[in-house]
């Protein structure tokens, strides 16, 4: 199932709720990319002569279909924060965290203290526990160094990722995430060191492909945030940006001023951020596992959606909102919450959130001549199965090449 007849560059609105299904298919691959596909009843035998080396599986009964390209992890940190999460089991929230120093500065004291191949070597497990799930594509944000030198050492951590990693990777500076306690009471010197210092280090040694800033209530500003994007922007960095996960931040519309790739978060999105987002290209990307974790309210992804814009699912694994790898479950959420229909949620988690890592060339879906990523499911009754079982371990075997 999920053959496209030619390459989609994104889907929005309507087009979201179809996924091209055949049954009974054959698929050929060669090389890493997807050769040919069509019903079992077309195949022409001259395809599949195969030579000595040449694999044939039989999937009877079961579903294959495009990896999922994760399009926002936080996947580098150093240990894990669940005495926080005890203290949100007693009532505190993400915010109040925060503010007695905890959250992300816990994680950034850590990161700090841990070597770089130490770093290397814990991320790489979580990618791998991200392939497991069915990823075939992860962007991958720095932002728990909050310091030149540590947001450096994240950066050359995710870049020895990309050489190594079985995935596709792709990598976007994040140091403007929460302020370091040493600019608590200097904001504007923090912003100036990311514009003046981070930003032409970064894009100097080639570290990123996107800029990334927590554009929110408590965290940093409109006008800040157009300062570093503008920044970014001149050295061609595109912003990738969190948005409007507290409040009604001016976060989208900062980020489409900037044509971002991708605004995420969007729990609070009222009609002028639909209207600024539905003449954009910017992706509006839902992260319900973070209003899962932080017991928030979801993104109205379903209003979005019937309001016409395109919108991608992403995991958003990180120490604090989502210790979760698993975007089955991301599938889940999108559908038992968010209302969105098993299908939605999948184009979504695939070819959308590919566009919005800037792939959607050659991940997200299979077509002939994209790189050959799938998922391949136990026996299933039907495609719905896979998200309605929601703690079922359903994928049989991941096949990514990148
Ligand atoms: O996307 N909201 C900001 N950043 C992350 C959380 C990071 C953390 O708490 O460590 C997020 O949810
Ligand atoms: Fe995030």
């Amino acid at each position: 199932m999920g053959g496209y007849s030619s390459p989609v560059v994104r889907l929005k609105g309507k087009q979201m709720a179809a996924v091209p299904e055949i049954e009974n298919a054959y698929l050929i691959v060669e090389d890493g990319v997807v050769k040919d596909f069509g019903k079992m009843e077309d195949l022409d035998a001259s395809l599949c002569a195969g030579t000595a080396d040449t694999v044939v599986e039989d999937l009877t009964g079961k579903y294959v279909f495009p990896a999922f390209a994760d399009s926002h992890t936080h996947i580098v940190y150093a240990g894990s924060r669940e005495t926080e999460y005890e203290d949100k089991i007693r009532g505190l929230s993400y915010v109040e965290i925060a503010k007695r120093g905890g959250g992300i500065l816990n994680s950034a004291d850590l990161l700090h203290v841990t070597s770089e191949d130490e770093l290397y070597e814990t991320a790489m497990k979580r990618l791998h526990m991200c392939v497991e799930g069915g990823t075939g594509a992860i962007e991958i944000k720095s932002g728990y160094g909050l310091s030149t030198e540590d947001e450096l050492k994240m950066l050359r951590v995710i870049r020895r990722m990309k050489e190594n990693a079985p995935i596709a990777v792709k990598s976007n500076f994040l140091a403007a995430h929460a302020f370091p306690r040493n600019y608590l009471d200097n904001h504007e010197g923090y912003v100036d060191l990311i514009v003046n210092e981070m930003i032409p280090l970064v894009a100097g040694e080639g570290l990123a492909d996107f800029i990334d800033v927590f554009c929110d209530e408590g965290f940093f500003t409109v006008e800040q945030t157009d300062r570093m994007l503008e920044a970014g922007c001149r050295y061609g960095l595109r912003p990738k940006i969190h948005a409007n996960e507290l409040a009604l931040s001016g976060g989208v519309q900062v980020g489409v001023k900037y044509n971002a790739l991708s605004v995420d978060h969007l729990e609070h999105i009222g009609q002028a951020e639909r209207d600024v987002l539905r003449d954009s290209e910017t992706m509006a990307t839902a992260l319900p596992g973070a209003a899962f974790f932080l017991g928030m309210p979801y993104s109205p992804v379903r209003e979005m959606i019937d309001d016409g814009l395109a919108v991608a699912l992403a995991s958003d694994f990180n120490p604090g909102s989502s210790p979760s790898a698993s975007m089955k479950f991301v599938l889940s959420l999108a559908s038992i919450k968010m209302k969105l229909t098993p299908f939605e949620a999948l184009n979504a988690a695939t070819v959308n959130g590919a566009c919005a890592m800037g792939l959607g060339g050659e991940y997200g879906q299979i077509v002939r001549g994209k790189k050959a990523n799938f998922v391949i499911t136990k026996p299933m009754s039907s495609f719905a199965y896979f998200s309605y079982a929601y703690t079922e371990n359903l994928i049989d075997k991941v096949i990514v090449n990148k």
